[in-house]
């Protein structure tokens, strides 16, 4: 598919699957040759990086464990300035290696949250792995440890991201078309 509607808006082919699943395998060897000796525990944040997860750790065969979590901000295709509480992680992460893996970084403000709710806890250290990066729209200093693609500050949805819910079934990532 080279396009596709969401409720009120379209959206054009963007990254391919092919492109997605190469950034991929390069993310699964920066992070194993970095982390291969430290048993880390993932945390992916649900919903959005579902599917990045799933394909990143099918590339990995270091030592490691999962773990789901939830911490959601967005509302629409604009980012709310309310970030919601972290739900549904059990671990224990004191003294642990903790990799966050996210889909996407826009303003930044959800992984800062998050972070400092972890430090309480006690972690031997935090790395932020996510697939996208929007650095003109990044408002933070904080260092993201792992890039998949920096991309332009445009919306997009496929591959685990979302429109108000849906597109998160796409293949491929797809980029919102504006008054065309
Ligand atoms: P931030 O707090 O502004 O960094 O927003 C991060 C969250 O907003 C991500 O976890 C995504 O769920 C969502 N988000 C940001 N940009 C997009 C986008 O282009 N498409 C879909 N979701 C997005
Ligand atoms: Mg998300």
């Amino acid at each position: 598919m080279d396009k596709v509607r969401i409720k009120d808006k379209e959206f054009k082919i963007y990254l391919s699957r092919e492109k997605i699943e190469s950034t991929i395998k390069r993310m699964a060897e920066e992070i194993e040759t970095d982390m291969e000796e430290k048993d880390p525990l993932f945390l992916v944040i649900l919903n959005g990086a579902f599917m990045f997860a799933a394909d990143l750790f099918k590339e990995m065969s270091m030592p490691c464990e999962i773990s789901f979590t939830r911490l959601a901000s967005y509302q629409g295709t604009k980012t709310t300035n309310q970030v919601k509480e972290l739900i549904g992680m059990k671990e224990n992460i004191k003294g642990r290696h903790i990799i966050i893996l996210e889909d996407i970084i826009d303003t930044g403000i959800t992984l800062e949250h998050l972070q400092n709710t972890l430090i309480k806890q006690e972690p031997a250290s935090i790395r932020l792995a996510t697939l996208l990066f929007k650095p003109e729209a990044f408002q933070k200093d904080y260092p993201i440890h792992y890039v998949g693609l920096p991309i332009h500050n445009e919306f997009v949805v496929g591959y685990g991201l979302d429109y108000d819910g849906h597109g998160r079934n796409f293949a491929n990532i797809y980029k919102v078309i504006e008054n065309e």
